[in-house]
């Protein structure tokens, strides 16, 4: 992406800006929330192109081993966890350990061919979520993006754990989840509204994250913030905090406060968005929110609140934005030519967390 007056960079691929450029790979990311690994289940999922199949072991901890037999390429999930720890492939028996190691082959003089083996990814479990280390650096569990907003909280007051696959490019995603202004236009009722357009966008960088707010002073809230507050003024301050942590997950501070107030004083959410690209195209979106502020105190009212802002954050997600990410995708994809997006004020954030990320891919291809 160009800057406003800026020359467009020669030679540069078509589309590498937007939609290529590769992944981050000494870097963790989700694989699967927490409750979505049930004892006994083997769990396949395809990440940055790899197939990996996930399933907890004797001891719970989570092991994740590629997805693919070493034997005629079977993909393990496929068969079953045998002996608590080891999952034996469903064609001709070979079995693997949680490290990706095989452990029997029940044929011939069962000896174990020095081959036998499959890649094994490091896994974490921390903020309700599983972690794999896709690089080949050593994996550094300090490096795990700071989601403890989802820790030690009442279930009541956070949302289903939910996902959904975006048919596009991870960055795609992430740069419709750092531009602010998009809540106005494309969520126009239920996240944002015509009163949220003129307020100023401001992004600072912190470390390597960056972080793009918005204050709306004097503003009818919307739909949702709203119900968080039974007996809300007409008006109100309506406030938005998006943190970008590299390479691809983002932290939301949002909610309504009394006009002039510090935003601590109202009521909101925090906003969990973790990307995980699938591959160049499509991307594992994994969400959640967590109440702060909480206000509504009846319990019927919090579990009829928490149901209505998991559907309405996931209609948001899956009928509002998908479709036009990955209308994006295409008409991208599809360009004969470089594209090069004109830059406009709201892009701020955007052009910001390009800069930091397409650093960190280059030091990678080095
Ligand atoms: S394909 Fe797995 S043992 Fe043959
Ligand atoms: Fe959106």
């Amino acid at each position: 992406m160009t800057q406003p007056g800026e020359a467009k960079t020669n030679g540069a691929k078509p589309h590498q800006d937007m939609i290529g450029g590769g992944y981050v790979r000494n870097a963790w990311y989700v694989a699967a929330w927490s409750d979505g690994i049930a004892d006994g289940q083997l769990v396949a999922r395809t990440i940055m192109g790899e197939p990996i199949v996930l399933y907890r072991k004797a001891d719970g901890n989570v092991a994740a081993i590629e997805d693919r037999c070493a034997h005629r390429f079977a993909p393990l999930h496929m068969g079953k966890i045998v002996g608590g720890d080891r999952i034996q492939c469903p064609y001709h028996g070979l079995e693997f350990d949680g490290t990706g190691a095989c452990v029997k082959n029940p044929h011939g003089a069962k000896t174990i061919p020095p081959r036998a083996r499959v890649k094994g990814y490091p896994a974490v479990e921390r903020h309700k979520a599983v972690w794999l280390w896709m690089g080949s650096a050593p994996a550094d569990a300090s490096k795990i993006p700071n989601f403890s907003v989802l820790d030690n909280v009442p279930e009541l007051h956070t949302t289903k754990r939910d996902s959904i696959v975006i048919k596009a490019n991870y960055q795609l995603i992430i740069d419709n989840l750092l531009d602010l202004s998009h809540t106005s236009y494309l969520h126009e009722g239920i996240l944002g509204n015509a009163d949220t357009v003129d307020s100023e966008i401001t992004c600072e960088q912190d470390g390597d994250d960056v972080v793009v707010g918005r204050h709306a002073t004097n503003s009818a809230p919307p739909g949702m913030f709203a119900q968080f507050w039974p007996n809300h003024p007409p008006r109100v301050d309506k406030f938005t905090k998006m943190r970008w942590m590299a390479p691809s997950t983002l932290r939301l501070f949002t909610g309504i406060c009394r006009m002039g107030t510090d935003p601590e004083t109202g009521t909101g959410y925090h906003a969990i968005h973790l990307l995980t690209p699938e591959n160049e195209r499509a991307t594992h979106y994994f969400f959640t929110a967590v109440r702060w502020g909480v206000q509504t105190t009846e319990e019927k009212l919090n579990r009829d609140l928490q149901a209505k802002v998991a559907e309405m954050r996931r209609f948001a997600f899956e009928e509002q934005d998908a479709p036009v990410i990955e209308a994006q995708q295409r008409v991208i994809e599809e360009a004969a030519a470089p594209l090069d997006p004109v830059i406009l004020a709201v892009d701020v954030g955007c052009v910001r967390y390009k800069r930091i990320l397409g650093k960190m891919l280059q030091v990678e291809q080095r």
